[in-house]
């Protein structure tokens, strides 16, 4: 009988993640895998737009959860997942990343004695007012398996005395990244907004999301002021989430010469990267695909869960401080050297692999 594997993805990042473990397990005939998504990105470009471009298999089960807040919102999920995870009896749940879906299935898994794994398990930032905190830390007590980026996550683990089942295998995200880099750079239509607006690579690229810089007025002003400081400059191009136009509206703090589109798909959001002078964003994943892609990163966040890449010197935190965001983006983060950051773009056969060896073996506890 093949390992049963339930996965369970909800938002944009972890839907990227997930193509690089789908792949791995489809290549194997002995794990097979139960797709579940939570439903808690539903707009078709932070969901649908990254099946359709990765190539992953259509969810076995969407729970539809929609917006809500965070209480709501993870309730409705718990209640969800556990009818599935009855129905389904999976030999393990992995689940990725930081978002209120990977707390909602680790915190489901665990209470049926189901085991967990928790991919990109042991970052920290320290800060238990950022809800992604909240549920890494949770996650992270609950889960069975720990597959870890870096060495940074497995001591921070360690230092909260979890050493059982860790595992460091690297980042799935590169991964993909590893896959895609040479047709994102050769596909030219990917930088079609780039013409729309009559740019060339003179520009810098922006993402806002955070919770802390949309649902704050102060921060939120400090960015954008910021932001529209640079593009009286040079031209900003700001793929916006959802909730950070609706802040926007909301507060009417002035776009300006910034040049606002909808989220782009996975490979152009790379290509731009790619092309980019500089990148200004509150992302966790951009700051490693910034990295990847040698472009240097200004991170609108007073702390990083990507240490590593602020010590290799190409990416500068400034908080959301419009004085700062400004210098840094006249004098971006260029380290003098570039070493090989989160593993070898392998980590999703690794973690297959573990998984199936100690799944058959019986080897873990809860
Ligand atoms: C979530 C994750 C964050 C991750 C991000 C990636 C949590 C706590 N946060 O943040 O870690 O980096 O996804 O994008 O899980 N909305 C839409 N359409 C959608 C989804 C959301 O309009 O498809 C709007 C809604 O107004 C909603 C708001 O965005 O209230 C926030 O959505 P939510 O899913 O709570 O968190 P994200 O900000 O997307």
């Amino acid at each position: 009988m093949p390992v049963q594997v339930l996965t369970v993805v909800g938002a944009r990042p972890q839907i990227i993640k997930e193509a690089a473990l789908a792949r791995a397990i489809q290549a194997r005939d002995d794990v097979e895998e139960v797709l579940v998504h939570t439903g808690q990105h539903y707009d078709h470009e932070l969901s649908g737009v990254f099946f359709d471009e990765l190539a992953i298999p259509a969810p076995d089960h969407n729970l539809g959860v929609g917006s809500a807040p965070h209480g709501a919102q993870t309730g409705r999920m718990l209640e969800k997942l556990e009818q599935v995870l009855d129905d389904e009896d999976p030999d393990a749940v992995v689940t990725y990343g930081d978002t209120n879906s990977t707390m909602a299935a680790a915190l489901t898994a665990v209470k049926l004695h189901i085991p967990t794994a928790h991919v990109e398990a042991g970052l920290r930032s320290f800060d238990r007012r950022m809800p992604e905190e909240v549920n890494r830390v949770v996650t992270d007590q609950v889960a069975s398996w720990l597959f870890c980026p870096s060495r940074t996550a497995v001591d921070n683990l360690a230092d909260e005395g979890v050493r059982n089942g860790v595992h460091m295998v690297g980042d799935l995200m590169q991964d993909i990244l590893r896959l895609e880099i040479p047709g994102i750079r050769k596909d030219a239509s990917l930088g079609r907004i780039l013409e729309d607006h009559g740019i060339d690579d003179a520009f810098v690229l922006a993402t806002v999301h955070r919770q802390a810089n949309t649902d704050d007025p102060a921060n939120l002003q400090a960015v954008f002021d910021g932001l529209r400081q640079v593009a009286s400059e040079i031209p900003v191009v700001a793929p916006l989430h959802p909730r950070t136009r609706n802040a926007l509206d909301r507060s009417g703090v002035a776009t300006g010469e910034i040049v606002v589109v909808d989220p782009v798909p996975y490979r152009q959001i790379l290509h731009l990267m790619d092309r980019a002078r500089v990148v200004c964003t509150d992302s966790g994943g951009m700051q490693k695909e910034a990295y990847w892609l040698e472009t240097p990163c200004v991170t609108m966040r007073p702390h990083s869960e990507w240490t590593e890449t602020l010590d290799a010197g190409w990416n500068r935190l400034v908080d959301a401080d419009t004085e700062a965001l400004v210098e840094a983006v006249h004098d971006p983060p260029r380290g003098d050297a570039h070493p090989p950051l989160y593993g070898d773009g392998h980590a999703a056969g690794k973690i297959v692999e573990i998984l199936v060896e100690d799944i058959e073996a019986g080897d873990w506890s809860l």
